[in-house]
């Protein structure tokens, strides 16, 4: 899978890229790529906001600075390229992130970030240049590249080789293996610590049991946590 991120601070990204799961992700053939758009604004100074028409505060991402961008890392006018893949906007005003839209993403050969900054984008950016605008949660970030790297995350450890464990990304909290309910308890050494002990089916070697009541509690948190969609 091929990422690139638009964003005004590509070097949050560093640490980020050297994470074990995401540079597994990198050596199995995924790309993530990362473009300053300061360093292709047709403004000078490396303009990319300006004041929003009719007033109020903050400063607005400018239609022109993304448009000139996006064209120089594809060679595509940005219209043309939103036919041709995702290219999703991380504003809070958008889709909620979830593990139903990270695994539509994640089957994606190739999407495009747009970190915003400031008070947000120009609607033009998002009308004409995007497919989607997506949300990490109900609370206002200083800008997209957080929410970029949370989407990051969840989409490029859903792939083949990103995890140790293939197993363990098939039934977690969420899966459609576990019915969309968070994870069941987990426990390991030592079976007593301080006299809380761990349940004794787990230690019971019966895997029927086990699995029983792994569905059990797993079911269990969902409802208490007002069924797999969250208290939303
Ligand atoms: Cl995607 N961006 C910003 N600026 N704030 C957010 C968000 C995104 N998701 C939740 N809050």
């Amino acid at each position: 899978m091929r990422i690139d991120v638009f964003t005004l601070f590509p070097e949050w990204f560093e640490w980020f890229s050297s994470q074990r799961h995401v540079s597994n992700a990198l050596a199995t053939g995924s790309h993530l790529e990362f473009v300053n758009f300061r360093d292709h604004t047709p403004l000078s100074g490396g303009q990319v906001d300006d004041t929003p028409f009719g007033g109020g505060a903050g400063m607005v991402l400018r239609v022109d600075a993304l448009d000139s961008a996006m064209r120089a890392h594809y060679d595509l006018d940005p219209v043309e390229l939103r036919a041709r893949r995702r290219v999703i906007a991380l504003a809070p005003s958008g889709r909620m992130l979830d593990e139903a839209l990270a695994e539509e993403l994640a089957a994606e050969p190739a999407i495009t970030l747009l970190c915003g900054r400031y008070e947000g984008f120009d609607e033009r950016i998002i009308e004409h240049f995007t497919t989607d605008v997506v949300s990490i949660g109900r609370y206002v970030l200083a800008g997209g590249e957080l929410a970029a790297m949370v989407l990051c995350d969840v989409v490029l450890r859903k792939l083949p080789g990103a995890l140790g464990h293939e197993r363990s990304a098939v039934e977690e909290s969420y899966s459609v293996a576990l019915e969309g309910a968070p994870e069941y308890p987990h426990y390991t050494r030592p079976a007593d610590y301080r006299g809380w002990r761990v349940p004794d089916v787990l230690l019971s070697g019966n895997h029927q049991a086990i699995e029983d009541w792994r569905r059990d509690r797993s079911r269990e948190r969902g409802e208490q946590a007002g069924g797999a969609e969250g208290s939303r």
